[in-house]
């Protein structure tokens, strides 16, 4: 007998109907996965901006929005078929059962909390527009990285404004990380949902867990409070980015010692109690989250007068700086303090590899602090676009983007791009990078050539005896 996929909880209706508000990073490979392991429902996910949406329908599955590995597989199982995108916001809220919103919370950059809180006014913006098309009752479920009370924010929106329908609200925060991001959906740790202790509130908890236990053990979906939902997906992002800030200010330390920083991160990895994962050393972490979740976390610390605990998790940050910065002066001291006019080539931008997310990424710190020294660079990412570098450097807005575009060329050839060439550094641990002929690399350098390895790559001892100079993150 085939057991139905259709979701029926109760009294509450079948769910054959989602949408979700948003067809970004998280959006669209998180319906992807639900539409793909749920073919009774319906999903349909939203977007007010058409090229993306248009990049989503794209025939050509290589031209979707965001690259994740298995990502274009999933889609073209389940794409019209009932998974679905579309610039229908209104039609979309109106059919669906479940609401996901899942659009972007930038760090604000003005007025209060400017530079720290999160700014709301797309989530915002998403509630009243629900609050006006619904019809019907809705589960509205907050999957976007949100400052604690967000919940409660959307709940009084909807109930203000709404059209006298009930709306239950859910905090179900996504752990998935970019890269690993279908995996991490299909096989994920641990799912949070946060809601309302009332008997509409549970209803709607359990509504959402049975969806997700389509294709995960009941166990690993947990059901909290609101507030501690919330609060854990910034909690477990300070705790990750806590992780690297530590091994990377002992990365330093190693540098001026004799000691290996991948040697103490096994021995201290081994520790069951510390673990493994999460210790590699790095230029720097990066990413949408890490840092605008920390700073969400001081935000709302010193909101609280909780003065220590904020300075507490802003030398996180402090730390991921210094990290960044202190690459960068690596490099240009070991060229001779000077590097006006000298071609370096830039091997990755993305803030980390299997991604062409460029948010927050080191690469782009480094190749300013560059910049800055009149260096003339060459950027080569197998996944990132020149439009995305430049708009990355111009919105640093330390120089005009004429400035930029003189300094900076990106290629597409990373061999040739090292014709004359007085450094690399290497800034996201692409596995092509490894495969390259180092030796060829070499021959078309001047000399001496220096290899910075930002992301400790590549072989010392091989890079050494081909002739480099070269500088691994954490060694000295
Ligand atoms: C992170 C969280 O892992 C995920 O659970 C959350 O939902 C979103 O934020 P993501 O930012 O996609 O995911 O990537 P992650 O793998 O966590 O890496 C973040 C940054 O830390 C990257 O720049 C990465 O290169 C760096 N990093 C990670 C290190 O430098 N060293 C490490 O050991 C691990
Ligand atoms: P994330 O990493 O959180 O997924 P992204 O920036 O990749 O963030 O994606 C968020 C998406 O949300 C963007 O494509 C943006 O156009 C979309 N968006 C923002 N506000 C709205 C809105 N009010 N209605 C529909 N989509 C929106």
């Amino acid at each position: 007998m085939q057991i139905s996929h259709v979701i029926q909880i109760k009294n509450m209706k079948k769910i054959t109907n989602i949408c979700c508000i948003g067809a970004g990073y998280v959006g669209g490979p998180t319906m992807s996965v639900i539409a793909s392991q749920c073919p009774d429902i319906k999903v349909t996910v939203v977007d007010i901006n058409q090229d993306r949406i248009n990049s989503w329908n794209d025939e050509d599955l290589d031209n979707l929005p965001i690259y994740e590995p298995g990502l274009k597989e999933i889609v073209s199982k389940a794409r019209n078929k009932n998974l679905f995108f579309s610039t229908e916001v209104d039609k979309a809220i109106d059919e669906a059962q479940i609401i996901f919103i899942s659009v972007n919370t930038p760090t604000k950059t003005y007025g209060k909390g400017k530079g720290q809180a999160a700014d709301l006014k797309f989530v915002e913006l998403c509630a009243r527009n629900i609050a006006k098309v619904a019809k019907d009752d809705k589960i509205v479920v907050e999957k976007s990285t949100l400052p604690v009370r967000t919940a409660s924010a959307i709940k009084s929106i909807l109930q203000h404004t709404g059209n006298k329908v009930n709306f239950e609200i859910l905090s179900n925060p996504e752990f998935l990380a970019e890269g690993t991001a279908i995996e991490d959906l299909l096989n994920a740790d641990r799912v949070l949902i946060g809601g309302d202790d009332t008997p509409s509130g549970q209803e709607a908890k359990d509504t959402l867990s049975s969806i997700y236990e389509q294709w995960l053990p009941k166990e690993r979906v947990l059901q909290t409070n609101v507030w501690s939902s919330e609060l854990s997906k910034l909690v477990a992002n300070a705790f990750l980015a806590q992780r690297v800030s530590s091994i990377n200010t002992i990365s330093a330390l190693c540098e001026k010692t004799d000691a290996n920083i991948q040697e103490i991160s096994r021995a201290i990895g081994y520790d069951s109690r510390i673990g493994s994962k999460f210790l590699n050393a790095s230029v720097g972490f990066g990413g949408s989250c890490f840092q605008k979740d920390i700073l969400n976390l001081v935000y709302i610390a010193r909101s609280y007068g909780l003065m220590e605990v904020a300075d507490y998790w802003e030398q996180v940050i402090i730390a991921n700086d210094y990290q960044k910065s202190r690459f960068a002066e690596h490099m240009i001291s070991s060229l001779y303090n000077t590097i006006s006019g000298k071609k370096i080539v830039l091997y990755g931008w993305a803030f980390k590899k299997d991604t062409n997310d460029t948010r927050e990424s080191p690469a782009i710190a480094v190749a300013d602090a560059l910049l800055e020294e009149q260096a003339e660079i060459l950027v080569y990412d197998p996944k990132v676009s020149a439009e995305r570098i430049y708009a990355d450097l111009d919105y640093l807005n330390t120089r005009s983007p004429e400035e930029n575009r003189r300094l900076l060329k990106v290629t597409n050839d990373p061999i040739e791009a090292t014709a004359k060439a007085h450094a690399i550094a290497i800034l996201t641990e692409w596995d092509e990078f490894k495969t390259y002929d180092w030796a060829a690399i070499y021959e078309n350098m001047l000399k001496p050539a220096f290899v910075f390895d930002g992301r400790r790559l590549l072989d010392t001892e091989t890079m050494n005896s081909l002739g480099f100079n070269y500088y691994k993150i954490g060694q000295s």
